[in-house]
């Protein structure tokens, strides 16, 4: 068996959304596995703040550009930049977006527009513009964080747009996988569980101190749904992440993985 299954050495990585997250410890892990990664996402000091961390956790070189993904014209100057610091890309992460609970009947159909266009719009141009820089090079791999969400609804109220986008991510994932295949391109989808990233975990501590639990307590609560008793962390999509963009993954294309716990065993 090949040692190199997971090896990204050679390889490089942009990831949009590179500063959130999910975003920052997926670039952090493609950059550990070998790769020359780049973040991307709207807000500069976010991006310094990233790709600080990520070079003190790795010592590797992390680059990053400022664009807003849903806005095609500065996608198309992010992937030129992009190839100017890496010299060629390998790897797409769109790891963007945001959710905004509403109740169903008192949506607000712009902040619905909204989260399709970062969710889902977004997704679409950066895989037309990457998507034909891989096509010349014959090879890539986009990954696509979508959501449990894409493939069940929540029992309670609030998310219809976020739903409505991830249902559209999977299915955007599989149309992309069957049209770029024939030009190497491997087109896959994440679809994690609710997870603990640094954002949510204060949330969290707050939700728990209302509730007159430890922070500990009220995770261990949270996960207790799940098949695996216990709520998803960042290092549980990483290694998914890891293994869609390594050669481990190169026969896979069209498919959604479930880091969840084993929600969506019982969802
Ligand atoms: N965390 C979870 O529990 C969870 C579970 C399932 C799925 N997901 C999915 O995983 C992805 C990452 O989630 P996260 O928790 O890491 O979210 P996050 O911490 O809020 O990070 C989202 C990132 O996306 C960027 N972004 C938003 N709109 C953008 C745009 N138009 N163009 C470029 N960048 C944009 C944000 O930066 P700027 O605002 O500076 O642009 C930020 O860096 C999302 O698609 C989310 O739906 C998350």
């Amino acid at each position: 068996m090949s040692t190199k299954l997971f090896d990204l050495t050679g390889k490089s990585a942009v990831v949009i959304g590179g500063a959130g997250g999910l975003g920052q410890a997926i670039a952090e892990g493609l950059a550990t596995a070998g790769a020359k990664v780049l973040i991307s996402s709207r807000r500069e000091d976010a991006l310094q703040n990233a790709q600080s961390e990520i070079k003190a956790a790795t010592g590797a070189d992390v680059y990053y550009s400022v664009a807003d993904a849903s806005n095609e014209p500065q996608v198309e100057a992010l992937v030129a930049d992009s190839i100017a610091k890496l010299g060629k890309v390998d790897i797409l992460v769109n790891a963007q977006g945001f959710n905004k609970k509403q109740d169903a009947l008192d949506f607000d159909i712009d902040v619905f527009r909204q989260m399709l266009e970062a969710n889902v719009t977004s997704f679409m141009i950066s895989a037309k513009h990457f998507g034909r820089h891989f096509k010349e090079n014959g090879y890539g791999k986009i990954i696509n964080l979508s959501s449990v969400r894409g493939k069940i609804a929540t029992k309670g109220p609030g998310n219809a747009g976020y739903c409505t986008s991830k249902g559209a991510v999977d299915m955007l994932t599989k149309q992309l996988a069957s049209e770029l295949g024939p030009f190497g391109v491997a087109v896959n989808a994440i679809g994690p569980n609710i997870t603990a990233t640094p954002m949510m975990v204060s949330i969290f501590e707050k939700r728990a101190a209302e509730a007159g639990v430890s922070i500990e307590e009220y995770l261990k609560q949270q996960g207790n749904g799940n098949p695996l008793r216990k709520m998803g962390e960042p290092e549980d999509i990483v290694g998914t992440a890891i293994f869609l963009a390594a050669p481990a993954s190169d026969f896979m294309t069209g498919n959604i993985l479930y880091p969840d716990g084993g929600l969506t065993a019982i969802g």
